[in-house]
Protein backbone atom coordinates (compact mmCIF):
# COMPACT_ATOMS: atom_id res chain seq x y z
CA UNK A 1 0.00 0.00 0.00
CA UNK A 2 1.22 3.75 -0.74
CA UNK A 3 1.21 5.47 2.84
CA UNK A 4 1.48 8.92 3.76
CA UNK A 5 3.17 10.66 7.09
CA UNK A 6 2.44 14.31 7.98
CA UNK A 7 5.10 14.68 10.41
CA UNK A 8 8.26 13.42 10.88
CA UNK A 9 8.50 13.66 15.04
CA UNK A 10 9.49 10.87 17.47
CA UNK A 11 5.59 9.30 16.34
CA UNK A 12 5.41 9.66 12.24
CA UNK A 13 9.38 8.46 11.77
CA UNK A 14 9.04 5.37 14.31
CA UNK A 15 5.31 4.48 12.81
CA UNK A 16 6.43 4.97 9.44
CA UNK A 17 9.55 3.41 9.51
CA UNK A 18 7.15 0.41 11.12
CA UNK A 19 4.70 0.49 7.75
CA UNK A 20 7.96 0.15 5.75
CA UNK A 21 9.20 -2.35 7.27
CA UNK A 22 5.44 -3.91 6.96
CA UNK A 23 6.24 -3.76 2.83
CA UNK A 24 4.66 -0.15 2.55
CA UNK A 25 5.40 2.41 0.31
CA UNK A 26 5.94 5.29 2.58
CA UNK A 27 6.44 9.19 1.88
CA UNK A 28 7.39 11.30 5.21
CA UNK A 29 6.66 14.87 5.16
CA UNK A 30 7.83 17.21 7.66
CA UNK A 31 8.11 21.47 7.05
CA UNK A 32 11.38 20.99 8.87
CA UNK A 33 13.92 20.84 6.05
CA UNK A 34 16.56 20.06 8.20
CA UNK A 35 15.02 17.51 10.32
CA UNK A 36 14.21 15.78 6.67
CA UNK A 37 17.93 15.87 5.37
CA UNK A 38 18.77 14.62 8.65
CA UNK A 39 16.17 11.58 8.87
CA UNK A 40 17.27 10.74 4.95
CA UNK A 41 20.87 10.97 5.52
CA UNK A 42 21.65 7.30 5.36
CA UNK A 43 23.80 8.34 8.21
CA UNK A 44 23.48 6.40 11.33
CA UNK A 45 25.20 9.42 13.63
CA UNK A 46 23.32 11.90 11.62
CA UNK A 47 20.12 10.42 12.23
CA UNK A 48 20.42 9.73 16.28
CA UNK A 49 21.51 13.82 16.67
CA UNK A 50 17.77 14.05 15.27
CA UNK A 51 16.11 11.45 16.71
CA UNK A 52 18.03 9.52 19.32
CA UNK A 53 15.49 6.03 19.26
CA UNK A 54 17.03 2.54 19.80
CA UNK A 55 17.10 0.56 16.38
CA UNK A 56 15.15 3.86 14.43
CA UNK A 57 18.36 4.61 12.20
CA UNK A 58 19.24 1.40 11.56
CA UNK A 59 15.49 0.06 9.86
CA UNK A 60 15.56 3.89 8.31
CA UNK A 61 18.76 3.09 6.54
CA UNK A 62 17.98 -0.94 5.78
CA UNK A 63 14.68 0.62 4.41
CA UNK A 64 15.82 3.18 2.78
CA UNK A 65 14.19 2.08 -1.03
CA UNK A 66 10.96 2.15 0.76
CA UNK A 67 10.96 5.31 2.42
CA UNK A 68 11.11 8.66 1.11
CA UNK A 69 10.96 11.98 2.75
CA UNK A 70 10.56 15.42 1.41
CA UNK A 71 9.75 18.96 3.02
CA UNK A 72 7.92 19.79 -1.03
CA UNK A 73 5.11 19.85 -0.82
CA UNK A 74 4.30 19.55 -4.72
CA UNK A 75 6.01 16.20 -4.23
CA UNK A 76 3.39 14.89 -1.63
CA UNK A 77 0.21 16.10 -4.54
CA UNK A 78 2.18 13.71 -6.65
CA UNK A 79 1.91 11.10 -4.07
CA UNK A 80 -1.85 11.96 -3.23
CA UNK A 81 -3.12 10.10 -6.36
CA UNK A 82 -1.62 6.99 -5.32
CA UNK A 83 -1.85 7.42 -1.80
CA UNK A 84 -4.38 4.47 0.84
CA UNK A 85 -3.46 6.19 3.76
CA UNK A 86 -2.67 9.79 5.32
CA UNK A 87 -1.41 9.46 8.78
CA UNK A 88 -1.43 12.62 10.73
CA UNK A 89 1.49 12.97 13.32
CA UNK A 90 1.48 16.07 14.31
CA UNK A 91 2.15 17.83 18.05
CA UNK A 92 -0.66 19.10 19.72
CA UNK A 93 1.57 20.77 22.78
CA UNK A 94 -0.43 22.32 25.73
CA UNK A 95 -1.46 26.33 25.44
CA UNK A 96 0.78 27.68 28.35
CA UNK A 97 -1.00 25.91 31.76
CA UNK A 98 -4.79 26.18 30.64
CA UNK A 99 -4.83 22.59 29.65
CA UNK A 100 -6.02 23.29 26.24
CA UNK A 101 -4.62 21.88 23.31
CA UNK A 102 -2.81 23.97 20.84
CA UNK A 103 -4.44 22.49 17.38
CA UNK A 104 -3.14 24.76 14.77
CA UNK A 105 -0.34 22.49 13.95
CA UNK A 106 -2.78 20.15 13.61
CA UNK A 107 -5.34 22.19 11.92
CA UNK A 108 -2.63 23.82 9.70
CA UNK A 109 -1.71 20.50 8.26
CA UNK A 110 -5.26 19.21 7.82
CA UNK A 111 -6.49 22.14 5.93
CA UNK A 112 -3.43 22.44 3.61
CA UNK A 113 -4.04 18.28 3.31
CA UNK A 114 -7.80 19.03 2.04
CA UNK A 115 -6.94 21.41 -0.59
CA UNK A 116 -4.42 19.21 -1.92
CA UNK A 117 -6.51 16.12 -1.44
CA UNK A 118 -9.80 17.98 -3.69
CA UNK A 119 -7.21 17.55 -7.13
CA UNK A 120 -6.09 14.37 -6.73
CA UNK A 121 -6.64 12.23 -9.40
CA UNK A 122 -6.95 15.64 -11.86
CA UNK A 123 -9.77 16.82 -9.91
CA UNK A 124 -11.98 13.30 -9.67
CA UNK A 125 -11.13 12.30 -6.49
CA UNK A 126 -11.13 8.85 -7.76
CA UNK A 127 -9.13 7.11 -5.44
CA UNK A 128 -10.51 6.36 -1.71
CA UNK A 129 -7.84 7.72 1.17
CA UNK A 130 -8.44 6.89 4.44
CA UNK A 131 -6.57 9.60 6.54
CA UNK A 132 -5.65 7.90 10.39
CA UNK A 133 -5.15 10.67 13.03
CA UNK A 134 -2.14 9.20 15.18
CA UNK A 135 -1.22 12.94 17.21
CA UNK A 136 -3.49 12.82 20.69
CA UNK A 137 -6.00 15.44 20.50
CA UNK A 138 -9.52 15.86 22.06
CA UNK A 139 -12.09 13.34 22.48
CA UNK A 140 -14.20 14.77 19.39
CA UNK A 141 -11.24 16.02 17.03
CA UNK A 142 -11.88 13.36 14.18
CA UNK A 143 -15.19 14.67 13.99
CA UNK A 144 -13.37 17.94 13.63
CA UNK A 145 -11.17 16.89 11.25
CA UNK A 146 -13.57 15.47 9.22
CA UNK A 147 -15.62 19.19 8.90
CA UNK A 148 -12.35 20.65 7.95
CA UNK A 149 -12.19 18.52 4.70
CA UNK A 150 -16.05 18.57 4.14
CA UNK A 151 -15.62 22.34 3.78
CA UNK A 152 -13.04 22.14 1.66
CA UNK A 153 -14.76 19.48 -0.60
CA UNK A 154 -13.04 16.71 -0.33
CA UNK A 155 -14.77 13.15 -1.71
CA UNK A 156 -14.17 9.73 -1.39
CA UNK A 157 -12.55 9.22 1.84
CA UNK A 158 -12.66 7.56 5.44
CA UNK A 159 -11.50 9.42 8.74
CA UNK A 160 -9.97 7.05 11.45
CA UNK A 161 -8.86 7.84 14.81
CA UNK A 162 -5.44 5.16 15.60
CA UNK A 163 -4.10 6.51 18.65
CA UNK A 164 -0.10 6.26 19.25
CA UNK A 165 0.81 3.90 22.50
CA UNK A 166 4.72 3.80 21.75
CA UNK A 167 7.34 4.69 24.93
CA UNK A 168 10.44 7.15 23.88
CA UNK A 169 13.67 5.17 23.98
CA UNK A 170 11.48 1.71 23.29
CA UNK A 171 9.54 2.70 20.45
CA UNK A 172 10.78 0.66 17.51
CA UNK A 173 10.90 -2.33 19.93
CA UNK A 174 7.26 -1.08 21.17
CA UNK A 175 6.04 -0.22 17.76
CA UNK A 176 7.16 -3.82 16.29
CA UNK A 177 5.87 -5.64 19.60
CA UNK A 178 3.02 -4.03 20.49
CA UNK A 179 0.30 -4.91 23.29
CA UNK A 180 -2.56 -3.55 21.83
CA UNK A 181 -3.58 -1.57 18.06
CA UNK A 182 -6.54 0.70 18.65
CA UNK A 183 -8.89 1.69 15.87
CA UNK A 184 -11.45 4.12 16.06
CA UNK A 185 -13.61 4.43 12.76
CA UNK A 186 -17.49 4.74 11.63
CA UNK A 187 -17.16 3.06 8.82
CA UNK A 188 -16.72 -0.79 8.08
CA UNK A 189 -14.96 -0.01 4.95
CA UNK A 190 -12.53 2.08 7.05
CA UNK A 191 -11.54 -0.82 9.62
CA UNK A 192 -11.11 -3.52 6.43
CA UNK A 193 -8.68 -0.48 4.76
CA UNK A 194 -7.09 -0.42 8.52
CA UNK A 195 -6.75 -3.93 8.87
CA UNK A 196 -4.46 -4.63 5.47
CA UNK A 197 -2.42 -1.95 6.58
CA UNK A 198 -1.69 -3.40 9.51
CA UNK A 199 -1.94 -7.28 8.51
CA UNK A 200 0.77 -8.31 10.55
CA UNK A 201 -0.45 -6.97 13.77
CA UNK A 202 -4.15 -8.00 12.83
CA UNK A 203 -3.21 -11.86 12.27
CA UNK A 204 -0.57 -11.79 15.46
CA UNK A 205 -1.39 -13.94 18.12
CA UNK A 206 0.04 -11.74 20.25
CA UNK A 207 -1.25 -8.39 19.66
CA UNK A 208 -4.56 -6.92 20.95
CA UNK A 209 -5.89 -5.79 17.82
CA UNK A 210 -9.15 -3.39 19.11
CA UNK A 211 -12.05 -1.98 16.72
CA UNK A 212 -13.58 1.03 18.43
CA UNK A 213 -15.52 4.46 17.23
CA UNK A 214 -13.57 7.34 16.61
CA UNK A 215 -14.10 8.57 20.35
CA UNK A 216 -13.69 6.12 22.44
CA UNK A 217 -9.93 5.74 20.87
CA UNK A 218 -9.36 9.48 21.46
CA UNK A 219 -10.96 9.08 24.77
CA UNK A 220 -8.62 5.75 25.26
CA UNK A 221 -5.87 7.08 24.55
CA UNK A 222 -6.22 10.35 27.18
CA UNK A 223 -7.50 8.14 29.86
CA UNK A 224 -4.49 6.05 29.62
CA UNK A 225 -2.12 8.51 29.90
CA UNK A 226 -4.04 9.67 32.69
CA UNK A 227 -3.97 6.40 34.57
CA UNK A 228 -0.21 6.17 34.16
CA UNK A 229 0.67 9.73 35.46
CA UNK A 230 -1.45 8.90 38.26
CA UNK A 231 0.14 5.67 39.23
CA UNK A 232 3.46 7.32 38.91
CA UNK A 233 1.97 10.42 41.15
CA UNK A 234 1.01 7.85 43.79
CA UNK A 235 4.67 6.54 43.99
CA UNK A 236 5.97 9.78 44.28
CA UNK A 237 3.44 11.66 46.32
CA UNK A 238 2.21 9.07 48.52
CA UNK A 239 5.00 6.23 48.81
CA UNK A 240 7.88 8.08 48.31
CA UNK A 241 7.08 10.67 50.69
CA UNK A 242 6.20 7.86 53.73
CA UNK A 243 9.66 6.75 53.16
CA UNK A 244 11.30 10.02 53.18
CA UNK A 245 9.01 11.12 55.98
CA UNK A 246 9.70 8.07 58.86
CA UNK A 247 13.39 6.51 59.12
CA UNK A 248 14.18 3.21 58.67
CA UNK A 249 11.79 2.83 55.57
CA UNK A 250 13.85 1.25 52.52
CA UNK A 251 11.89 2.89 49.56
CA UNK A 252 12.63 -0.49 47.28
CA UNK A 253 11.48 -3.10 50.48
CA UNK A 254 8.54 -1.36 50.63
CA UNK A 255 8.07 -1.34 46.62
CA UNK A 256 8.68 -5.23 46.73
CA UNK A 257 5.80 -5.47 49.43
CA UNK A 258 3.51 -3.94 47.61
CA UNK A 259 4.58 -4.87 43.80
CA UNK A 260 4.12 -8.87 44.81
CA UNK A 261 0.67 -7.79 44.44
CA UNK A 262 -0.74 -8.36 41.33
CA UNK A 263 -3.50 -5.95 41.39
CA UNK A 264 -1.10 -3.12 42.62
CA UNK A 265 1.52 -4.34 39.56
CA UNK A 266 4.83 -2.79 38.81
CA UNK A 267 4.57 -0.33 36.79
CA UNK A 268 5.28 3.10 37.95
CA UNK A 269 6.46 2.28 41.18
CA UNK A 270 9.81 3.99 40.56
CA UNK A 271 10.53 6.86 42.05
CA UNK A 272 11.87 10.18 40.21
CA UNK A 273 11.97 13.93 40.97
CA UNK A 274 9.55 14.90 38.26
CA UNK A 275 7.58 12.99 35.28
CA UNK A 276 8.39 14.89 32.08
CA UNK A 277 8.10 13.92 28.55
CA UNK A 278 6.38 15.87 25.87
CA UNK A 279 2.64 13.65 26.75
CA UNK A 280 1.63 12.64 30.39
CA UNK A 281 1.51 15.73 31.43
CA UNK A 282 -0.15 17.86 28.44
CA UNK A 283 -2.71 14.68 28.43
CA UNK A 284 -3.81 14.73 31.54
CA UNK A 285 -3.85 18.64 31.32
CA UNK A 286 -5.95 18.11 28.51
CA UNK A 287 -8.45 15.59 29.66
CA UNK A 288 -8.78 17.71 33.06
CA UNK A 289 -9.68 21.00 30.77
CA UNK A 290 -12.36 18.80 28.21
CA UNK A 291 -13.78 17.51 31.79
CA UNK A 292 -14.31 21.09 33.16
CA UNK A 293 -15.26 22.71 29.73
CA UNK A 294 -17.95 19.57 29.96
CA UNK A 295 -18.95 21.31 33.85
CA UNK A 296 -17.38 18.66 35.58
CA UNK A 297 -14.90 19.48 38.45
CA UNK A 298 -11.88 17.09 37.49
CA UNK A 299 -10.08 17.17 40.64
CA UNK A 300 -8.99 14.14 40.62
CA UNK A 301 -7.33 14.51 37.40
CA UNK A 302 -6.01 17.78 38.09
CA UNK A 303 -4.48 16.83 41.38
CA UNK A 304 -2.14 14.18 39.82
CA UNK A 305 -0.87 17.25 37.75
CA UNK A 306 -0.14 19.04 40.95
CA UNK A 307 1.41 16.24 42.81
CA UNK A 308 4.11 15.87 40.43
CA UNK A 309 4.80 19.73 40.43
CA UNK A 310 5.04 19.32 44.21
CA UNK A 311 7.51 16.77 43.89
CA UNK A 312 9.72 18.79 42.35
CA UNK A 313 9.64 21.11 44.23
CA UNK A 314 9.99 19.40 47.03
CA UNK A 315 13.07 17.66 45.87
CA UNK A 316 14.92 20.89 44.81
CA UNK A 317 13.47 22.46 48.45
CA UNK A 318 15.05 19.94 50.63
CA UNK A 319 18.26 21.09 49.79
CA UNK A 320 18.25 24.07 51.72
CA UNK A 321 15.50 22.73 54.04
CA UNK A 322 17.12 19.68 55.44
CA UNK A 323 20.47 20.18 55.14
CA UNK A 324 20.71 23.95 55.50
CA UNK A 325 22.34 24.18 52.02
CA UNK A 326 23.21 27.60 50.75
CA UNK A 327 22.91 27.35 46.58
CA UNK A 328 24.25 30.85 45.59
CA UNK A 329 28.02 30.94 43.92
CA UNK A 330 27.88 27.14 44.49
CA UNK A 331 29.39 24.91 41.71
CA UNK A 332 26.55 22.20 40.74
CA UNK A 333 26.96 19.57 38.87
CA UNK A 334 23.50 18.19 36.94
CA UNK A 335 23.94 14.76 35.74
CA UNK A 336 21.37 13.91 32.55
CA UNK A 337 19.48 16.06 31.06
CA UNK A 338 16.96 14.04 28.93
CA UNK A 339 13.37 13.43 30.54
CA UNK A 340 13.96 10.15 30.78
CA UNK A 341 17.15 7.64 29.64
CA UNK A 342 17.47 6.06 26.61
CA UNK A 343 16.18 9.02 24.87
CA UNK A 344 17.59 12.75 23.25
CA UNK A 345 13.80 14.05 23.93
CA UNK A 346 14.07 17.07 26.38
CA UNK A 347 10.41 18.22 26.34
CA UNK A 348 9.40 18.79 29.89
CA UNK A 349 12.52 17.14 31.11
CA UNK A 350 13.10 18.21 35.04
CA UNK A 351 16.53 19.48 34.22
CA UNK A 352 15.14 22.77 32.44
CA UNK A 353 13.49 23.30 35.35
CA UNK A 354 16.53 22.52 37.42
CA UNK A 355 18.77 24.97 35.01
CA UNK A 356 16.02 27.75 35.89
CA UNK A 357 16.43 27.20 39.66
CA UNK A 358 19.92 27.71 39.43
CA UNK A 359 20.17 30.82 37.46
CA UNK A 360 17.69 32.37 40.36
CA UNK A 361 19.58 31.18 42.64
CA UNK A 362 22.55 32.94 40.61
CA UNK A 363 25.22 29.44 41.41
CA UNK A 364 28.31 30.09 40.12
CA UNK A 365 28.80 27.22 37.48
CA UNK A 366 26.42 24.57 36.31
CA UNK A 367 28.43 21.78 34.89
CA UNK A 368 26.57 19.43 32.32
CA UNK A 369 26.19 16.12 30.76
CA UNK A 370 24.25 13.91 29.11
CA UNK A 371 24.58 10.56 26.69
CA UNK A 372 22.29 12.14 24.23
CA UNK A 373 20.80 15.17 24.69
CA UNK A 374 22.99 17.71 24.75
CA UNK A 375 22.85 19.36 21.46
CA UNK A 376 19.10 19.82 22.13
CA UNK A 377 19.50 20.98 26.41
CA UNK A 378 22.74 23.75 24.38
CA UNK A 379 19.41 24.99 22.32
CA UNK A 380 17.98 25.89 25.52
CA UNK A 381 20.62 27.00 27.87
CA UNK A 382 23.89 27.93 25.49
CA UNK A 383 27.28 26.96 26.82
CA UNK A 384 28.75 30.23 28.59
CA UNK A 385 30.94 31.89 31.60
CA UNK A 386 27.80 29.82 33.58
CA UNK A 387 26.95 26.65 31.87
CA UNK A 388 30.00 24.41 30.81
CA UNK A 389 28.83 20.65 28.86
CA UNK A 390 31.33 17.82 29.31
CA UNK A 391 31.87 14.76 27.47
CA UNK A 392 31.68 11.75 30.81
CA UNK A 393 29.42 12.20 34.03
CA UNK A 394 33.10 11.91 35.96
CA UNK A 395 34.56 14.51 34.38
CA UNK A 396 31.68 16.38 35.39
CA UNK A 397 30.94 15.91 39.22
CA UNK A 398 34.43 16.70 39.78
CA UNK A 399 35.11 19.93 41.53
CA UNK A 400 31.12 20.29 42.48
CA UNK A 401 29.55 21.44 45.48
CA UNK A 402 26.37 19.23 44.71
CA UNK A 403 25.95 16.72 42.41
CA UNK A 404 22.41 16.40 41.29
CA UNK A 405 21.46 13.55 38.84
CA UNK A 406 17.72 14.18 37.16
CA UNK A 407 18.10 11.29 34.52
CA UNK A 408 18.07 7.51 35.30
CA UNK A 409 20.59 6.17 32.70
CA UNK A 410 22.08 3.32 33.46
CA UNK A 411 26.02 4.09 33.60
CA UNK A 412 25.25 7.05 36.06
CA UNK A 413 25.62 3.61 39.02
CA UNK A 414 29.37 3.90 38.44
CA UNK A 415 29.75 7.45 39.67
CA UNK A 416 29.44 6.11 43.62
CA UNK A 417 32.55 3.68 43.62
CA UNK A 418 34.57 6.95 41.32
CA UNK A 419 33.40 9.37 43.93
CA UNK A 420 34.41 6.91 46.87
CA UNK A 421 37.68 6.04 45.42
CA UNK A 422 39.06 9.53 43.92
CA UNK A 423 37.56 12.39 45.79
CA UNK A 424 39.24 14.09 48.20
CA UNK A 425 36.34 15.94 49.62
CA UNK A 426 32.47 15.11 49.81
CA UNK A 427 30.17 17.40 48.16
CA UNK A 428 26.40 17.05 48.44
CA UNK A 429 24.56 14.51 46.21
CA UNK A 430 21.15 14.94 45.03
CA UNK A 431 19.76 11.98 43.76
CA UNK A 432 16.63 12.47 41.65
CA UNK A 433 16.07 9.03 40.89
CA UNK A 434 17.33 6.73 43.19
CA UNK A 435 20.48 5.20 41.05
CA UNK A 436 22.92 5.38 43.69
CA UNK A 437 20.73 3.58 46.25
CA UNK A 438 22.70 0.14 46.07
CA UNK A 439 25.91 2.11 47.33
CA UNK A 440 24.22 4.83 49.83
CA UNK A 441 25.22 2.91 52.86
CA UNK A 442 28.82 3.24 51.24
CA UNK A 443 28.47 6.85 50.15
CA UNK A 444 27.29 8.14 53.54
CA UNK A 445 29.89 6.02 55.23
CA UNK A 446 32.60 7.89 53.18
CA UNK A 447 31.39 11.19 54.41
CA UNK A 448 28.75 12.21 51.72
CA UNK A 449 25.27 13.36 52.42
CA UNK A 450 22.72 12.24 50.34
CA UNK A 451 19.06 13.66 49.63
CA UNK A 452 17.82 11.37 47.55
CA UNK A 453 13.73 10.88 46.34
CA UNK A 454 12.07 7.90 48.93
CA UNK A 455 14.54 8.39 50.99
CA UNK A 456 15.18 10.56 54.49
CA UNK A 457 18.55 13.02 54.44
CA UNK A 458 21.58 11.10 54.92
CA UNK A 459 23.63 14.03 56.64
CA UNK A 460 27.33 13.79 57.03
CA UNK A 461 29.03 15.79 59.41
CA UNK A 462 31.62 17.01 56.65
CA UNK A 463 28.97 18.58 54.54
CA UNK A 464 29.98 21.95 54.46
CA UNK A 465 26.73 24.65 54.22
CA UNK A 466 28.23 28.07 53.85
N1 LIG B 1 6.39 11.31 21.61
C1 LIG B 1 5.66 10.36 22.16
O1 LIG B 1 6.13 9.54 22.95
C2 LIG B 1 4.19 10.22 21.78
C3 LIG B 1 3.54 9.02 22.09
C4 LIG B 1 2.19 8.90 21.75
C5 LIG B 1 1.52 9.95 21.16
N2 LIG B 1 2.18 11.12 20.90
C6 LIG B 1 1.41 12.20 20.26
O2 LIG B 1 1.75 12.23 18.87
C7 LIG B 1 1.78 13.58 18.40
C8 LIG B 1 3.15 13.88 17.81
O3 LIG B 1 4.10 13.76 18.83
P1 LIG B 1 5.67 13.74 18.52
O4 LIG B 1 6.34 13.43 19.81
O5 LIG B 1 5.94 12.89 17.34
O6 LIG B 1 5.91 15.27 18.15
P2 LIG B 1 7.23 15.91 17.52
O7 LIG B 1 7.23 17.32 17.96
O8 LIG B 1 8.39 15.04 17.81
O9 LIG B 1 6.97 15.86 15.95
C9 LIG B 1 6.02 16.62 15.27
C10 LIG B 1 6.57 16.97 13.89
O10 LIG B 1 5.53 17.63 13.16
C11 LIG B 1 6.14 18.63 12.35
N3 LIG B 1 5.13 19.59 11.91
C12 LIG B 1 4.57 20.61 12.60
N4 LIG B 1 3.64 21.24 11.82
C13 LIG B 1 3.64 20.61 10.62
C14 LIG B 1 2.89 20.76 9.43
N5 LIG B 1 1.96 21.71 9.31
N6 LIG B 1 3.15 19.92 8.40
C15 LIG B 1 4.09 18.94 8.51
N7 LIG B 1 4.82 18.74 9.62
C16 LIG B 1 4.59 19.55 10.67
C17 LIG B 1 7.22 19.20 13.24
O11 LIG B 1 8.22 19.86 12.46
C18 LIG B 1 7.75 17.93 13.93
O12 LIG B 1 8.84 17.36 13.23
C19 LIG B 1 1.41 14.45 19.59
O13 LIG B 1 0.03 14.70 19.57
C20 LIG B 1 1.76 13.59 20.77
O14 LIG B 1 0.99 13.89 21.91
C21 LIG B 1 3.50 11.26 21.18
Amino acid sequence: MNLFYIGAGFVGTCSAVISADSGHNVLLYDIDLNRIKRLSSNDRQEIESCIYEDGLADMLVRHQDRIDFTADYQKVEEFLDICDGIFLCLPTPEIGETGESNLSYYTDAAQKLAHSLVMRNTGTQKKYVVIINKSTVPIDMVDKTAEILNAAGVKNYGIVSNPEFLVEGKAIEGSLRPDRVVIGAWKQQDFDIMRKIYQRFYDSPTVEYIEVNPKEAAAGKLLANYILFSKLALTFDVIGRTCETFTKLGFENIRKVLTTDPRIGTWGMYNSLYAGGSCFIKDARSLYYQLQTAGQEANLVNEVYLANRRQFNTFMGRAQKEAGFVWKDKIVALIGLAFKRDTNDIRNSPSIDIANFLKEQEVKKVQVYDPAAMDNFKLVFPENAQFTYFSHEFDTVKNADVIIIATDWPQFRGLADAMIREFGYTPLIMDGRRILQHRYKDLHEAGFTIIAVGGPLMKSAQLSTD
